[in-house]
């Protein structure tokens, strides 16, 4: 029998796992589509294909006929809804971030040590895309030798609203590259510095944060959420014998006038459409097996991200270098 899956929140999130689930995950079914929207639960129903509508997403976590849930509604929910999936035994794929402050973080992983098992899976798909993928394997295989240092670069065309703040992109846009720079050096961070240039215009300037591992290595991370000329994500780590960059995939080259040129998208959904269809292939396989995903982000590395997170907001206000401390890992995720 097929799993059958609930969505929760129909935008642009929820979307595109309803499309993966309803035309790349074969042994999945889309069984409720839920929006505090009822139209928008019910054109993405329609869209993938015949399932159920709902607006009430507490009824869904609790249908027997719900095997597993993926939250893709706002931050500010995804709290209550996990601790409602680990209440109801429903395994989830939570979308970023696992809660809005640390503190809540803990909560949940409190209530999952409690089941004794894991039940939620984090979206931190970067873990999953191929560019990551390959740097990691350079990594893990001394290619390289001893890791030093790792460079990230985040840039959108523009941020997503218009009172979006400099805090935001350290809470909201930095996280992915928190989690997977952690991921690949295999560190925890120890310090986090963090810096906002300021240009002519109004509006919010990049954010430029530079955090020291445990290990001894160095990352930083430029969030650039109006850099204006495409979505561009790049990064390079550098050993002691050599470096690995991420390549963004383009499939075209314009030759014209004199001059060579390649795209930018204008988001993020097709730069990582892949990593997002792996994620959801590895969270299906633990709804079926009960084997956690080698490579998917937990509840514990959920709060390491708000941990750091917290710190990058501390370390902007105050103009200090800000040490990272995190609780004690429970034995459930190590
Ligand atoms: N992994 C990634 O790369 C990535 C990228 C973008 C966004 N996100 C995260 O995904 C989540 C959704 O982002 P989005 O861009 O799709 O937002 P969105 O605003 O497009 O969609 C959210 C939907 O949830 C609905 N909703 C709100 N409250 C609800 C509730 N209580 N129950 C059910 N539905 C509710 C809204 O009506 C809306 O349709 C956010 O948490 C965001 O941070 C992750």
């Amino acid at each position: 029998m097929n799993t059958r899956i609930a969505i929760i929140g129909a935008g642009i999130m929820g979307a595109d796992h309803g499309d993966i689930i309803s035309k790349e995950l074969p042994g999945a079914k889309l069984q409720v589509v839920c929006d505090a929207f009822e139209e928008r639960a019910t054109a993405l129903a329609k869209a993938c294909g015949d399932a159920d509508v709902s607006t009430d997403p507490y009824s869904v976590i609790a249908r027997k006929d719900v095997d597993a849930v993926i939250v893709a509604s706002p931050d500010h929910t995804h709290a209550e809804l996990v601790m409602a999936c680990i209440e109801h035994n429903k395994p989830v794929l939570c979308e970023k971030p696992l809660a809005p402050t640390a503190a809540e973080s803990l909560k949940i992983i409190k209530a999952e040590v409690a089941c004794t098992k894991q039940m939620v899976q984090i979206g931190f798909m970067r873990r999953f895309d191929q560019s990551y993928r390959e740097m990691k394997s350079v990594l893990d295989n001394n290619v390289i030798g001893q890791p030093l240092m790792m460079h990230n670069f985040h840039r959108n065309v523009e941020t997503p609203a218009a009172d979006f703040t400099a805090d935001m992109a350290i809470t909201n846009s930095a996280p992915h590259e928190f989690d997977v720079a952690r991921f690949i050096l295999g560190s925890e961070y120890k310090f986090i510095s963090s810096f906002s240039p300021k240009g002519g215009n109004d509006k919010v300037g990049p954010v430029f944060m530079v955090l020291e591992t445990q290990a001894g290595q160095l990352v930083n991370i430029e969030i650039n959420n109006n850099a204006s000329y495409g979505y561009d994500v790049r990064g390079e780590l550098i050993g002691e014998k050599g470096a690995v960059s991420l390549n963004s995939p383009t499939y075209t080259t314009l030759d014209l006038k004199l001059s060579k040129s390649t795209q930018y998208a204008q988001d993020w959904r097709a730069r990582y459409r892949e990593a997002y269809r792996r994620q959801n292939n590895d969270f299906l396989h633990f709804v079926q097996t009960g084997e956690f995903s080698k490579i998917a982000s937990n509840s514990w590395d959920g709060y390491c991200a708000n941990v750091t997170a917290e710190a990058g907001v501390k370390a902007l206000a105050t103009s200090e270098r800000v040490a990272i401390e995190y609780a004690q890992m429970p034995a459930l995720y190590k």
